[in-house]
């Protein structure tokens, strides 16, 4: 393999990224956590700050990016979704340069990818995409180190994701699976299909990967004899409450229960960003129960809390793969 070099590069989505930069991440993650594990130090940053910017709320992310900066020996200012001028009183471009001058690295979750893309264009210094509508980049990492710790390799698995296909996370495993040579399976309403134009361009990095790019409306078909069962949320943060009606309608086929799980292979495993609502545990779990009588949404509660269930490892690996992705594209202060 080549030698890959990440410094300077921003972190907006994996289209930007080769197969070989995405392993490297991966591994780079990986040899992080084994680090931590042993107690070994990595704080070969000291003395750099970045800035968390955060327009939509955050559990593993922000504290992903705060624990891993900590351990690197940088230091953090926490923006929160009130608490700066950007974008009401000051523009994208200009925040940029404002920040740019004071950190070395920015974090922005967010609305549309173009702010992130803006924020980006005009900071001298690695934007990292803490999540955007369009695309979760840092969950990849993590999700397919989630994978490997499993199956001991991604080429060849057969993942499908079932739910809301068309928004951050189908897109952004869709996209994180056809460069990485995994047998993609989008498994939902055909309404909630990812676009047409990405489903090209993953088609394209599928023929080179080896993997494979499917749409279906098929439950029985997606889930027989698969790897990984993934879904996430059916209305995202920023989307409005009116859609949840619909939504349920639409997407309750698709809730990952057990007829799936059984369907798929003996060692199949269940992954889920996370937060999920698979409980009444949740003020919106609650709220949607007395509206509309669901007692679990995207996935049942006996397949969260089951064996097969790796919700909480990839939780973890949020932290590793975050510090790999921070540690890759900053420049060490020694070595
Ligand atoms: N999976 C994920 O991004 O979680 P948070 O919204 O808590 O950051
Ligand atoms: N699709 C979800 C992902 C949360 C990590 C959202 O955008 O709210």
């Amino acid at each position: 393999m080549r030698d890959i070099n990440l410094r300077g590069r921003d972190f907006l989505t994996l289209k930007d990224f080769t197969s070989e930069e995405i392993m490297y991440l991966i591994n780079y993650a990986k040899d992080l956590k084994i680090k931590k594990k042993k107690g070994i130090r990595v704080d070969k940053y000291k003395g750099q700050n970045i800035a968390l910017i955060f327009e939509k709320t955050s559990t593993r992310t922000r504290c992903s990016f705060e624990v891993a900066a900590h351990d690197l020996g940088i230091g953090t200012t926490y923006l929160d979704p009130k608490g700066s001028q950007i974008g009401k009183k000051e523009s994208i471009a200009d925040t940029a340069r404002v920040l740019a001058g004071m950190f070395e690295g920015i974090e922005y979750r967010g609305f549309g990818q173009e702010i992130v893309e803006d924020l980006a264009k005009y900071s001298k210094v690695p934007v990292w995409n803490g999540l955007t509508n369009e695309y979760h980049p840092t969950q990849m990492i993590a999700d397919m180190l989630t994978i490997i710790e499993e199956f001991g390799k991604l080429k060849g698995l057969k993942f499908v994701y079932m739910g809301d296909a068309r928004y951050n996370m189908g897109n952004s495993l869709m996209i994180a699976c056809a460069k990485l040579g995994l047998d993609f399976v989008a498994c939902t309403n055909a309404k909630y299909f990812p676009n047409d134009e990405l489903v090209n361009i993953c088609k394209e990095y599928a023929k080179e990967s080896g993997g494979s790019v499917t749409l279906t409306e098929d439950v029985d078909a997606a889930t027989k004899d698969a790897d990984v069962i993934y879904t996430d949320v059916w209305v995202s943060m920023g989307e409005p409450d009116a859609v949840w009606e619909e939504r349920i309608n639409d997407l309750k086929p698709y809730q990952v229960n057990s007829k799936c799980m059984d369907n798929a292979k003996d060692t199949a495993i269940f992954m889920h960003c996370l937060p999920a609502y698979h409980d009444l545990n949740t003020g919106v779990g609650k709220e949607i129960n007395e509206k509309f009588g669901l007692t679990e949404m995207e996935v049942t509660n006996e397949v969260f809390e089951s064996e097969k269930s790796r919700v909480f490892e990839e939780a973890e690996n949020r932290m590793h793969s975050i510090k790999a992705i921070i540690a890759a594209t900053l420049t060490p202060t020694e070595d």
